[in-house]
């Protein structure tokens, strides 16, 4: 691969080579891709990663292909912890962010009475996880108050729920799925260290759009996707499990025998890093795939990239806020490439429909994925476009010239 990130610096930015990465990205050709926060596009390298390695495994048999790729498969882990600034042993692969997220969750031993301190701009599925322990063991689940005006989570109050009420684990989701807003990960984890509270941070928007450094965001288990902005496959995801953790012996609840050792009859031992949250048997080609694009999101440069993309955001933004009859909703100083916004006028799906009529990649955001952010905003839903860097100027500037026909010619006037 080209090194795409040895363009020019001007007024402190860092330009990016877009037409060699529009090239590496056969996607590209066929569609405005604005999903990259429901799935990336991949690029050729991790294509051609996956097909080697099935072409491997059809050839000479699957156990022998992963044995024949044991370096490759080791550098998965090796990009990983690139990527957070951890060692390799402190990353497992996972099949997606939720199951990475529910192993992790699985590893403490939750009792009558526990809090779960969060936010109130975390990730549905999580939210699902949190009552599901209220459930079962009887957790309470509390929600650490919005700033006013809803520019995120106030870490000062949060702070002042954790020493008021010593969570067994406090969670946050560094960028929600269904806005821009990026929360404040690494102050939460500031008095999560000082106050030696066990951190979670669901990182499956930021991972592949935003530097992500484990020790400065200071938190013990994080869990992201492959597939959105790091642009790997689907069914891919990893968990970061900090060496404290690991000291502490934390372990999944079910634990395989890749895990762990079967010492006796009546014993096993959870080996020393987090490969203990994996389990025995693993889609080696997906995984190489993630790895090479982990290794094209680092070659490209996290600097660059979170300097591209959440800017293609901006512009997009700023372009759908002068349109009559759109209500942009994503808040925060500087929000992320997750442009969310209401329109007058339309129904969910028959205007995502008119969008893909144009061959304009989205999503919606329903008020089930929100159920705090999208009352507080007053949405039953919400269009979701996310550019990533490989996108062009030309190409919001055209994404937002259709939303604008189509929000002044509406159904009803059509
Ligand atoms: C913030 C956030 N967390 C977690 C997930 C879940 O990821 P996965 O589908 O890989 O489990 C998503 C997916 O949209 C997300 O946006």
């Amino acid at each position: 691969m080209r090194d795409h990130s040895s363009a020019f610096a001007q007024r402190g930015e860092t330009l990016l080579d877009v037409s060699a990465l529009r090239a590496d990205t056969p996607g590209c050709d066929s569609v405005i891709h604005f999903n990259n926060a429901g799935c990336g596009l991949i690029p050729r390298p991790a294509l051609r990663a996956m097909h080697d390695h099935l072409d491997l495994e059809a050839g000479i048999g699957g156990y022998e292909a992963s044995a024949a790729r044991a370096e490759e498969v080791r550098d998965f882990y090796a990009a990983v912890a690139d990527l957070l600034g951890c060692g390799p042993h402190n990353v497992a692969f996972a099949g997606s962010a939720t199951h990475a997220y529910s192993k992790a969750l699985s590893a403490i031993a939750f009792e009558p009475g526990d809090v779960i301190l969060t936010t109130r701009n975390d990730f549905i599925s999580n939210q699902i996880a949190f009552l599901s322990l209220r459930r079962r063991h009887g957790v309470e689940v509390v929600h650490a108050p919005d700033l006013p005006g809803g520019a995120g989570v106030d870490v000062e109050a949060m702070a002042a729920l954790m020493r008021a009420r010593r969570p067994r684990l406090v969670a946050a989701t560094h960028v929600p799925t269904n806005s821009g807003l990026v929360q404040p990960v690494a102050e939460i984890g500031r008095h999560c260290r000082e106050l030696d509270l066990l951190y979670m941070v669901d990182a499956c928007q930021s991972a592949g759009q935003l530097p992500l450094d484990v020790t400065e965001i200071g938190c013990d288990l994080l869990t992201a996707t492959c597939r959105k902005f790091l642009r790997g496959p689907r069914g891919s995801g990893f968990l970061y499990v900090s060496d404290r953790v690991l000291r502490a012996g934390y372990e999944p609840l079910f634990i395989d025998m890749y895990g762990a050792r079967w010492v006796e009859p009546g014993a096993y031992r959870p080996v020393e890093t987090a490969a203990r949250f994996e389990e025995w048997e693993f889609p080696y080609a997906t995984l190489l795939g993630c790895a090479a694009a982990v290794r094209y999101a680092l070659q490209v440069g996290l600097d660059p990239i979170s300097h591209r993309t959440p800017a293609l955001g901006d512009r997009l933004r700023d372009l759908l806020a002068a349109v009559p009859g759109v209500r942009v909703l994503d808040r925060g100083p500087r929000p992320a490439a997750l442009v969310t916004f209401a329109v007058s006028g339309w129904e969910a799906e028959p205007f995502k429909r008119a969008l893909d009529a144009h061959r304009i990649n989205s999503a919606l955001s329903l008020r089930e994925f929100a159920q705090y952010d999208f009352a507080d905003k007053d949405v039953a839903w919400a269009l979701r476009l996310s550019p990533h860097y490989y996108n062009t100027e030309e190409e919001v500037d055209q994404v937002a010239a259709v939303v604008a026909d189509l929000v002044t010619h509406p159904p009803s006037r059509r």
